[in-house]
């Protein structure tokens, strides 16, 4: 697929589809009504019918309309126009791809991106347009069998269209297509990374697929392995892979691209590629979706390869822990006292809370070694930010205003979004241990705010650091599906940081 931004007159498209909207109660936007006025009424007549009323996600294909050139015009119901939304906006265009490979459509011109939003502009419509077609093309199918792959769909649609109203638009609407393209690449990669099962994705299988983003698309990645771990003294991470046959990675990648001497950006990411608990085991049910659990280093790997396709000039450093967390005469146990590299000990009360464990050692090594201006973690690092906030936003924890309203901003425009939870100093209380310095667990409070008590446990390593959490337990994955989250929101991120710069 290739896409395009340009801009012209629907009726004089040579394409094998165009696509416009119809809002509830059969008011056509303006594209509509120019097709509909040089075809003497024909989508007014279609309404009439009652196939088509503007319905959001409905969609309709007509064809050989007198008056223009295309050989479809495909109508979208966009629902009411007084309600007409981001989220409307991401329906429209995802139900306008999936109909659109449906028919026999070779190219198409959507002239879904003129639609008016309020407070967003056409490099808005253009990214949001196409990295909500890239989503409804993605699908997972790696893991199917020879003869299953064959009989998947091919479709012939090559090349797409997004116009916009005005030539002087068009500047607005290739920045957007970019960087949309990239993010939905970045996502691509997070997302295969996620969905694919824990007996592939293993520690060894992220490193390797770091390693040959890496070449690929020029930044630096450098694998640590146990016997450096050891040297480290990253005692909390080890202690968790070695429940596991599967040796522990601490994938170390380097994209410099920004001023010589500027400290980096430091992204640090959850790469736990099974949680079966360990000792202190999960429950049977739905304990597949643990592979899941490495998502957040999935995101700073699909990070990283936006950003050197973007080539931002900026300096970014991303470190993913990545371990399985299995049961085994060497595992965890609770009660069982580790050294981290940082020198605090820590007492595993419950080998399930191995998140904290694992990225507590990243944190001081990126502290240590790159002094970053700002580390973002990012983990699916507890149930309880389901309880507290639901299906739709991350966790956001820092210790630092600027950078929470720099990830709440990003986060709102690109449609990646973030909530703050308190990070008080109340909370540090109930992770008292009887004989370390830390507990991994809260001792004392009871069972409430188990979020909170999680990020509290990271932000005594990340004390001489600007630094972020972000708990996607709730949005790296829906269903049985790797959302490829937070992708979208880390390049935002980056590319306010870049803009900001020059
Ligand atoms: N990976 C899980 C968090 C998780 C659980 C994410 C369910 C999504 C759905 C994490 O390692 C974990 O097990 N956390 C425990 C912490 C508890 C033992 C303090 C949890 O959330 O129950
Ligand atoms: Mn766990
Ligand atoms: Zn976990």
């Amino acid at each position: 697929m290739e896409y395009f931004v340009k801009s012209g007159n629907p009726e004089k498209q040579r394409v094998s589809c165009v696509i416009v909207g119809i809002y509830d109660r059969r008011t056509m936007s303006e594209s509509a009504a120019v097709i509909d006025g040089v075809s003497d009424g024909a989508i007014a007549a279609v309404m009439r019918r009652g196939d088509m009323d503007g319905k959001l996600g409905q969609s309709l294909v007509l064809h050989n309309l007198p008056g223009t050139f295309a050989d479809r015009v495909m109508l979208v119901g966009l629902g009411r126009e007084r309600s007409f939304d981001d989220n409307a906006f991401r329906k429209v265009n995802a139900a306008a791809a999936r109909a659109l490979r449906q028919t026999g459509s070779i190219d198409a011109v959507s002239y879904l991106t003129h639609l008016p939003l309020k407070g967003r502009d056409f490099h808005w419509n253009v990214s949001q347009a196409a990295i909500t077609i890239e989503e409804a093309f993605y699908s997972f199918d790696d893991c199917r069998g020879e003869k299953a792959k064959e009989e998947l769909p091919s479709y012939k649609l090559e090349r797409l269209t997004f116009d916009v109203p005005r030539r002087s638009d068009l500047p607005a609407g290739e920045r957007g297509l970019v960087e949309a393209l990239a993010i939905a690449k970045g996502m691509n990669v997070a997302k295969t990374l996620g969905n694919l099962p824990g007996n592939i994705c293993t520690p060894t299988y992220l490193a390797t697929s770091a390693e040959q983003l890496g070449a690929a698309h020029g930044f630096k990645v450098k694998i640590l392995e146990e016997p450096e771990l050891r040297k480290l003294g990253m005692g909390s991470f080890l202690s968790v892979a070695r429940g596991s046959v599967q040796p522990p990675k601490l994938i170390v990648m380097e994209y410099l691209k920004g001023p010589k001497g500027e400290k980096p950006i430091a992204l640090v990411g959850k790469g736990l590629t099974f949680d079966a608990g360990g000792i202190s085991i999960k429950p049977a049910a739905n304990m597949d979706e643990m592979k899941f659990d490495m998502c957040g280093g999935a995101a700073v790997i699909g990070a990283f390869r936006a950003l050197a396709e973007l080539a931002l000039p900026i300096n970014v450093v991303g470190v993913v822990a990545a371990s399985e967390n299995l049961l085994d005469g060497a595992a965890n146990k609770p009660g069982d006292v580790v050294t981290s590299m940082a020198g605090i000990t820590i007492e595993i009360l419950n080998t399930d809370a191995e998140g904290r464990l694992i990225l507590c050692d990243a944190l001081t090594y990126v502290e240590q070694t790159y002094d970053p201006s700002v580390c973002i973690d990012m983990a699916t690092l507890t149930g309880a930010i389901v309880v507290a906030l639901g299906a739709y936003p991350t966790g956001l924890f820092s210790n630092t205003a600027g950078l929470t309203r720099s990830l709440t901003a990003a986060g709102e425009q690109i449609g990646d979004r973030v909530w703050e939870m308190p990070l008080w100093p109340e909370y540090e209380e109930h992770l008292k241990s009887e004989c370390a310095d830390i507990a991994n667990i809260a001792t004392s409070g009871g069972n409430g705010g188990g979020a909170i008590i999680g990020a509290t446990f990271l932000h005594k390593f990340a004390k001489k650091m600007k630094w972020a959490h972000l708990d996607i337990a709730a949005t790296a994955w829906k269903g049985k599906r790797s959302t490829g989250r937070p992708v979208p929101l880390l390049v935002q991120y980056l590319l306010n940081a870049a803009a900001k710069r020059d």
